[in-house]
């Protein structure tokens, strides 16, 4: 079942946190702070399908085993449906692709591998986990808009997707935005909507988050890697970090074309996250290859 209300993170019993907690909320009403401090991996975008590369779960799996984080947020676009792409070529506008089945189950395999160890150890490793919906997992509810789909409200639903699984807090679109939620004073969401609800963009998007939401934020979505940080003078500091994206080099893309080359594909490590400060640890694909792999 997805879970709304607001919930208590686990402590672990190696570590003392006093008032660990976390607050869900909506784009109205911006979380308040949190206290003690966490371990936070961040997963961004991993884009399963059918054809993705089986080998980044296993990676992820293996970091976070080691890792043993508080909590793990994983940003979103966790599924690519290149079956619900209309745009795709050859593929007729009212069509779902071919492939939507092994698509909508390779996320979930993808799943069942990255949490198989914590099933396995979770009576000694209290973890949070959270996954976000992307504008990718947004297509399905995207695809039933037009009449001529209503019939395909049951079988394009969230649900199939089986978060509820593998996850303790699903946090779901807001209308036509992505929904947001908040932990250790950082809000997490899987992109930051400008006025005008399209992605806040920017070839500074991390120094831009800090500018634009006053608040340390962290997103996925644009598959690119930027961070800044500053100090307010309230004496918070507050960060923007936009995670990139862990997508195998060698799974090509259609929409993305060559874009695709400036991807910075890894994971982070939100070190002492605590009133929304951390120390930021980024692991690239390739080094988590080296060490995992
Ligand atoms: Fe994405």
């Amino acid at each position: 079942m997805i879970k709304t209300n607001q919930q208590n993170i686990p402590t672990k019993p190696t570590k003392t946190k006093t008032q660990t907690s976390i607050q869900k909320c909506c784009d109205t009403k911006l979380p308040s702070a949190t206290s003690g401090s966490l371990e936070i991996a961040i997963v961004p975008d991993l884009h399963c399908h059918g054809g993705s590369d089986k080998t980044i779960p296993e990676l992820i799996a293996r970091w976070l085993d080691e890792y043993r984080p508080d909590v793990v947020v994983n940003l979103g676009d966790h599924w690519d449906l290149p079956s619900l792409a209309f745009q795709t070529k050859g593929q007729h506008s009212s069509a779902i692709g071919p492939t939507f089945q092994s698509d909508v189950a390779a996320g979930i395999q993808a799943n069942d591998v990255i949490w198989k160890t914590y099933q396995r150890a979770k009576d000694r490793w209290n973890c949070h986990r959270i996954i976000l919906e992307g504008n990718h997992e947004n297509r399905m509810a995207r695809a039933t808009e037009e009449p001529e789909r209503w019939s395909l409200r049951g079988l394009l639903d969230y649900s199939i997707l089986q978060t509820d699984r593998y996850y303790d807090e699903v946090v779901r679109y807001k209308g036509s935005t992505p929904g947001l939620t908040s932990v250790g004073g950082v809000t997490f969401r899987h992109y930051a909507p400008n006025g005008m609800s399209r992605p806040l963009n920017s070839m500074h998007l991390g120094y831009q988050l800090t500018q634009k939401m006053l608040t340390s934020t962290v997103v996925g979505h644009t598959h690119r890697f930027s961070y800044f940080r500053t100090t307010a003078s309230d004496a918070r500091v507050v960060h923007g970090l936009v995670a990139g994206c862990c997508i195998s080099e060698d799974d090509f893309h259609e929409y993305a074309g060559t874009s695709q080359t400036s991807w910075d594909r890894g994971v982070a490590c939100l070190h002492g996250c605590e009133n929304g400060n951390y120390s930021l640890e980024w692991v690239n694909l390739n080094r988590l290859q080296q060490l995992y792999g």
